[in-house]
């Protein structure tokens, strides 16, 4: 084939291609079989092989997924991308109405358009002449991060607006949320729990791991879709009177847009269309988190303007947190790491706020009566926090007389030995530190992504090793042979070699997580880091006093109580020394990240973030490369203020130390939304 001929038909393929792209994944309803498809992309791929310089950036072909990245560039929003003010009652939607028209000095009623709220992760998408040429996240609505080739991965994303739609304009940015849908996140994380990953909370936490992935080939592996619901810059032969009118421009093109669109005039209609959306929650493909109304006329929404950051012209009215009712079939007791027994509810599969609920913890003995709930009963179960799931009480009314109390078994329901209830205390514990569930416990704990961070060491290799008898304690980990694993089921030569090639790896973590992933009572994260820096190895550290032991920042009389209680005990001694045998490094590993972008900063942080704990903060600059302070001295470069920030702010003010609010920092360490 000539050159010509190739140009052509690489251009017919493309757009047939991405036609088939977008009545898969946009319309749900493909045209031709897999198979068919399938034939299209290989003949342009053996056509692109052909001529290399014929491929462009808008090519099918170029959505598998690039290189991993070492991190992501950060992008300037021209037009900023606003967040949406909130509404929880029936007046706050009414008192929204006539903030709205006072400000436009009307009396007739205005026409809002409605929207689902989507509860994904923002983005907007840079076409010029149609090309796609820039993706970036909302970060703090000015600054975000280009995740154009991550974005290229996903399929419902046209790479070329020409594809589907006519009329494109030299400039346009279409805003919208990146979702997973429920069946895909449901799907996703059942993979992850056969090959030991963490699992996601929620389909939001999913889609937005995915998009920020630094390896594209894991976006494109992973089903993550966009719903329009907004245009940012546009040039001006884009002109569009209505919100209306801008999601069926935003459809033609080739997108999903926000379901759920009605004009309503009137609070009364407005709170109608709460009612309809929430009654529809639960059918919508992907989480929602509530409805969105915006003016629907442009012209007035350019009078009504914005504040710093949020329309005037639109709200958002936020769903309650879900509460279902389900049976409570039994509360079994689960044994932990350390022993304690812990009374766990079994309930009949229920879906809350997007995913499938059938546990949930009850804490203790006492929080079981306190709640008042009989096994059998009907109980109401939410989503604390809209993570974890959390029985509220039980539905007496539906009580049929046989259900029963919970009693806190006498004896540990895996090895049998008794369960000890400890005076002052509300746990109760099994007495016996060989039980096949502490032990698996402390081997999953000592795997974990915090602790050792051993790939492949997931609950289903673990509990076959504690079934065969392969591992006592997390030093027999450090003697399994390709042989012994090669018994375990589904588990291939190629799997068996990696899990001891990560073993192997795990041995130069460092003494801080060694200290952690051991499990001294008390001793989390941020005590286990700051042992290690000031003890420097595991030997030192055993033969330290307990006073010494409070010298450390941040460990009181009580943890260094344990700490020594915990060396006295003679088979944590031997675990440490055949660890150490093992080759397990226990001292302080070179510091981290010195290299990292942060590096030579130092951080303090002050008040309560709200998107994670200070610790996890700290852990996060410090694999930046940045060092942490807890005071404000003159090494001190920066100072990050939660919540309730006091004194420090006023210490690093006269110390001339740059000071970053929350959303300031996220943005700095890539975090922002
Ligand atoms: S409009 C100009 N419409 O909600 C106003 N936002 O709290 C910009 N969202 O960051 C937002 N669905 O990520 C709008 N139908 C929808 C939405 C929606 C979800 C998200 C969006 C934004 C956040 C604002």
């Amino acid at each position: 084939m000539d050159r010509d001929t190739a140009r052509e038909r690489i251009r017919e393929l493309k757009a047939q291609i991405e036609r088939h792209n977008y009545e898969y994944y946009v319309l749900d309803s493909p045209r031709i079989p897999d198979a068919a498809f399938d034939a299209l992309m290989r003949e342009l791929k053996g056509l692109e092989d052909q001529f290399a310089d014929l491929v462009t950036s808008d090519s099918p072909t170029q959505r598998v997924g690039g290189t991993p990245v070492g991190g992501f560039t950060t992008v300037q929003h021209r037009l900023p991308m606003l967040s949406l003010s909130n509404m929880f009652s029936e007046e706050d939607v009414t008192l929204f109405d006539a903030r709205v028209r006072r400000a436009l000095a009307r009396d007739e009623p205005v026409e809002y358009l409605t929207e689902v709220k989507m509860d994904g992760l923002a983005i907007s998408l840079r076409y010029e002449k149609g090309l796609m040429v820039e993706a970036s996240t909302r970060g703090d609505g000015t600054t975000g991060e280009d995740v154009t080739t991550n974005v290229r991965t996903v399929r419902s994303i046209p790479m070329n607006l020409a594809s589907v739609g006519n009329r494109i304009p030299q400039l346009v940015e279409i805003r919208g949320e990146m979702v997973m849908f429920r069946r895909d996140f449901e799907l996703l994380n059942a993979s992850r729990a056969v090959s030991g990953d963490p699992l996601f909370a929620n389909p939001r936490n999913a889609a937005a791991g995915t998009l920020r992935q630094l390896d594209p080939r894991v976006t494109a592996s992973r089903p993550l879709h966009i719903v329009a619901y907004a245009l940012g810059e546009t040039s001006e032969d884009l002109i569009l009177p209505t919100q209306k009118s801008v999601l069926e421009w935003i459809a033609g093109v080739g997108f999903r847009v926000s379901p759920f669109v009605r004009l309503v005039r009137t609070p009364a209609a407005m709170w109608e269309a709460t009612r309809e959306i929430l009654a529809a929650r639960s059918s919508l493909p992907f989480a929602a988190d509530g409805i969105v109304f915006k003016v629907n006329d442009m012209a007035l929404q350019r009078v009504l303007g914005q504040t710093a950051k949020e329309p005037r012209w639109a709200s958002a009215w936020k769903f309650p947190p879900e509460e279902k009712e389900t049976r409570l079939e039994d509360i079994i007791v689960s044994i932990g790491r350390t022993g304690v027994a812990t009374p766990v509810a079994v309930l009949t599969p229920v879906e809350i706020d997007g995913s499938v609920v059938a546990r949930a913890t009850l804490h203790n003995e006492d929080e079981v009566k306190r709640l008042g709930i009989l096994i059998g009963d009907t109980v109401t179960v939410r989503k604390a926090g809209s993570v974890i799931p959390e029985i509220l009480g039980p539905v007496p009314s539906a009580r049929t007389g046989i259900e029963r109390p919970f009693i806190m078994p006498a004896a540990c329901p895996v090895c049998g030995s008794q369960l000890v209830r400890i005076e002052d205390e509300a746990a109760t514990r099994c007495v016996n530190a060989s039980c096949p569930a502490q032990v698996r416990q402390r081997l999953l704990h000592w795997c974990s992504k915090d602790a050792m961070d051993i790939q492949g060491l997931g609950e289903a290799v673990v509990d076959q090793l504690v079934a065969a008898g392969e591992a006592h304690d997390v030093a027999d980990l450090y003697q399994l042979t390709e042989e012994q694993l090669l018994r375990l089921e589904r588990m291939g030569p190629l799997v068996a070699r990696k899990l001891l090639l990560h073993l192997e790896e795990s041995k130069s973590r460092g003494l801080a997580r060694v200290l952690y992933a051991v499990g001294v009572p008390q001793v989390g994260q941020v005590a286990a880091r700051d042992l290690a820096h000031a003890f420097g190895s595991m030997q030192s550290m055993a033969s330290a006093t307990s006073e010494s032991l409070t010298h450390v920042y941040g460990i009181g009389d009580r943890t260094a109580e344990n700490i020594t209680a915990f060396f006295r005990e003679e088979h944590n001694r031997r675990l440490i020394e055949r660890l150490q045998t093992a080759g397990v490094s226990m001292e302080n590993p070179a510091a981290t990240g010195a290299h990292g972008p942060l590096a030579g900063r130092v951080f303090v942080f002050t008040g309560e973030l709200s998107a994670m704990p200070r610790s996890k903060a700290q852990e996060l600059v410090r694999t930046l490369g940045a060092e942490t302070s807890e005071t404000i001295s003159r090494k001190v470069t920066t100072l990050v203020t939660g919540s309730a920030a006091g004194s420090k702010m006023t210490k690093a003010r006269q110390l001339g130390i740059e000071i970053l609010d929350e959303q300031q920092f996220l943005s700095l360490v890539g975090q922002g939304t």
